[in-house]
């Protein structure tokens, strides 16, 4: 009883989901499909992304398509990544009049027949176009029909040309994306006579002119990206009046004049970025009122930074690098603040302490190139999430906090070109997390901590320019991940230990007081490339292992007292041994690098003569010179 119950259930279940679901479809519909499939199968080869489902099978259970609720037609069709290169396909889409949205982005489609245009301009329902990532080239073409059409993407294709109106029969249109193509002219203001837009992104085209005040017809616009292209002029105070907008990206253009303090009036907008323009005046009053992310970075902003700026509580995010800013660094800091970046400016006094033990979010500080004074706050200690602190290149005085060695998060530590006294702090040489460490050209004294050990992740240390004495620390080999160690300019003496295995872009050792001769434990660093010994009193002979350094590019052995023969380089290295006074020279015998040297360059002259005269002459001129040689 209850088997033949069980049976009749799955009979019923096999109709419903085979037979009678399928009936369901249009037969229109289906037979459409069963085309695309054909035209996929023949197009795609290998990467056929129906490998696995029968022609005949119902298409709404085909990866890609999509079924209203009880399958009784398609209302869209995904074809991201399915290897397209054919555009035959695209008018036989809308033949599937209930279609709403069609993705074939990340495909190789290179065109786009005007069948296509024709055909699904009709379907009344098509809300949706995205041609994203494809390799579309030529103009684009005009949209008629396509009542409903909201979203139009063709972002990443090879698009070129002017738009004037081809979209402006999109009444319905929301959003449109044509980023990362080369379109030229100006930026495109006939998007829909309804001005229902909202996002328009143009970015990484080759628009020009001024940004259009026809925008302010899109009252509903919450998106407007213009980077990376080549316009110029200001930006339109009135911009001020898109009461919706929430992002606003005007980087790396042309434009001038001074940031609008309109742009503060807009309550919604959380992103505004125009770096890389030529942008002067001073920051306008009250523009971080709202925002969350500010990036005015690469202008030639001036005066002070107002003291309000950086205290708004929603701003997690700022940049004012690279600007003419002057004046102190404003005391009171939101607790928001996760980036904030103003180096390379012409700001002083000393880092405001005041908020520093609120900063629980910051991660990266940059205040390096600027004329700061002062000690180093030990309370900046406490921002326990800083992975990056960059305060090089200023006039910071004193000694490191110890305290610097709470920040467990630090990944970059610049605090090279400063006044800093005093023996670096073992703590900070515990911090296990650190990539880049650089203290080059301080007054650091006292030796190198043997904590060192530590910096398992270090790639870059920097020393350099100090006045540390006494011996490196052995400990030092261990520091597996090194690539760069500079302890140049410093006092250091005593046995110079096994340096790291795999150091690459340069050990330097020079002015300091090693002596003794050069240690045969460098030849394992079969990966470096730049080996400064130089200003030391090194003695005995060039050793012979440096030929096995197949990496080394430039040897410096200037200034030292070493001795004897120096070996024979091969061309690829740069040696300097000047200042050594016991060196004697190999005689240059024809050897056989440098014959062929000379040969090479009789070769070259005859090749240039023969493309100068270009001729007959030419080439007689080469088989005499030919025929000279062969003599
Ligand atoms: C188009 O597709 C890409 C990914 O393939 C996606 O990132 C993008 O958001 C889509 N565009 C629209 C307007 O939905
Ligand atoms: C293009 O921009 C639109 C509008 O901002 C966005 O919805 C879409 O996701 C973007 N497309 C891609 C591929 O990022
Ligand atoms: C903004 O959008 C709303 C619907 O969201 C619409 O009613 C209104 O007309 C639009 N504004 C403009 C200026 O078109
Ligand atoms: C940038 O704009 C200025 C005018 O503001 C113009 O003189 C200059 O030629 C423009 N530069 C480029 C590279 O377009
Ligand atoms: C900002 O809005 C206020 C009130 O609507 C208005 O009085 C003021 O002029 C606006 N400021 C700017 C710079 O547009
Ligand atoms: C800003 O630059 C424009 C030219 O691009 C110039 O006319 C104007 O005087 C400058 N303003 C300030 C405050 O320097
Ligand atoms: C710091 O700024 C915030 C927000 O602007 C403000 O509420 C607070 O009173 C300021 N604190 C001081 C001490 O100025
Ligand atoms: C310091 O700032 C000046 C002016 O902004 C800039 O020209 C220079 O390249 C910067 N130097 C460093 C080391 O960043
Ligand atoms: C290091 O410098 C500090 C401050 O200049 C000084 O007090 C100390 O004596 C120096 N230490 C050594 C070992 O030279
Ligand atoms: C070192 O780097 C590796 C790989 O990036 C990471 O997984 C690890 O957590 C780092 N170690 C420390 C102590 O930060
Ligand atoms: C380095 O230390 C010596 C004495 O130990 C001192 O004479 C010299 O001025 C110091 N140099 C620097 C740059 O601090
Ligand atoms: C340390 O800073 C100096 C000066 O800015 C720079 O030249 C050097 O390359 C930096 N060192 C490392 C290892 O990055």
């Amino acid at each position: 009883m209850g088997s033949r119950y069980t049976a009749f259930t799955l009979l019923i279940f096999l109709i419903y989901y085979s037979g009678l679901v399928f009936s369901q479809l249009p037969s229109g519909q289906v037979s459409t499909m069963s085309k695309i499939y054909e035209i996929f199968q023949d197009n795609t080869g290998s990467s056929f992304v129906w490998n696995n489902v029968a022609r005949e099978s119902n298409p709404c259970l085909w990866r890609g398509v999509s079924c209203s609720t009880a399958y009784s037609s398609i209302n869209g069709l995904s074809f991201p990544f399915f290897s397209i290169f054919t555009s035959e396909f695209l008018p036989v889409v809308c033949q599937i009049d209930t279609l709403e949205f069609l993705d074939v982005s990340n495909n190789h489609l290179s065109s786009i027949p005007d069948g296509f245009y024709s055909v699904c301009g009709e379907v009344n329902g098509l809300r949706l176009l995205n041609f994203s990532r494809n390799r579309l080239i030529g103009s684009l073409s005009s949209f008629n029909g396509f009542r409903m059409l909201e979203y139009v993407d063709f972002s990443h294709n090879y698009l070129s040309g002017e738009i004037d109106l081809q979209l402006d029969g999109l009444d319905s249109l929301k959003n449109l994306n044509l980023s990362h193509n080369m379109f030229i002219g100006n930026v495109p203001t006939s998007l829909g006579r309804l001005n229902l837009l909202e996002e328009l992104q143009l970015s990484f085209n080759r628009f020009i002119n001024e940004i259009p005040r026809q925008i302010l017809r899109y009252r509903n616009l919450t998106l407007i990206d213009l980077s990376l292209n080549r316009l110029s002029g200001s930006i339109p105070e009135e911009l001020g009046q898109l009461t919706e907008l929430r992002v606003l990206v005007l980087s790396i253009n042309n434009l001038s004049g001074g940031i609008p303090s309109s742009l503060s009036n807009i309550t919604t907008l959380f992103k505004f970025a125009a770096n890389q323009n030529n942008f002067n005046g001073t920051i306008p009053y009250g523009i971080t009122r709202y925002l969350r992310s500010l990036d005015l970075s690469y202008n030639t902003l001036r005066g002070t930074i107002p003291s309000y700026l950086l205290s708004c509580p929603n701003l997690q995010s700022l940049d004012l690098s690279y600007n003419e800013l002057e004046g102190s660094i404003p005391t009171n800091i939101s607790s928001s603040m996760s980036r904030l970046r103003l180096g390379s400016n012409s700001l002083n006094g000393v880092i405001p302490v005041f908020s520093l033990g609120s900063l629980v979010e910051l991660t990266y500080l940059e205040l390096d190139n600027n004329s700061l004074t002062g000690p180093i706050p030990s309370e900046l200690g406490t921002c326990g999430n800083l992975a990056l602190l960059n305060l090089a290149h200023n006039r910071f005085t004193g000694l490191l906090p110890p305290a610097l060695g709470d920040l467990t998060n630090l990944q970059v530590l610049n605090l090279q070109f400063n006044n800093l006294v005093g023996e670096i702090p073992a703590q900070i040489i515990m911090l296990t997390t650190l990539r880049m460490l650089n203290l080059s050209w301080n007054s650091f004294n006292g030796s190198i901590p043997l904590s060192v050990t530590s910096l398992r992740n270090l790639t870059n240390l920097d020393l350099q320019g100090n006045n540390l004495s006494g011996q490196i620390p052995g400990s030092i080999e261990n520091l597996y991940s090194l690539i760069e160690l500079q302890l140049g300019n410093n006092q250091l003496s005593g046995v110079i230990p096994s340096m790291p295995l795999y150091l690459q872009i340069a050990l330097n050792l020079s002015h300091n007081q090693f002596t003794g001769s050069i240690p045969v434990t460098l030849s394992r660093l079969t990966g470096l490339k730049v080996l400064d010994l130089s200003s030391n009193g090194f003695s005995g002979e060039i050793p012979n292992f440096f030929m096995g350094m197949t990496s080394l590019t430039q040897l410096v052995l200037s200034y030292n007292q070493l001795s004897g023969v120096v070996p024979r380089f091969g061309p690829h290295v740069v040696v300097q041994t000047n200042g050594n006074n016991g060196l004697i020279f190999p005689v240059e015998n024809p050897s056989p690098t440098s014959r062929r040297k000379r040969k090479s360059l009789s070769s070259d002259i005859v090749i240039i003569i023969a493309l100068a005269a270009g001729t007959g002459a030419g080439l007689l001129i080469m088989i005499f010179m030919f025929v000279k040689k062969k003599i």
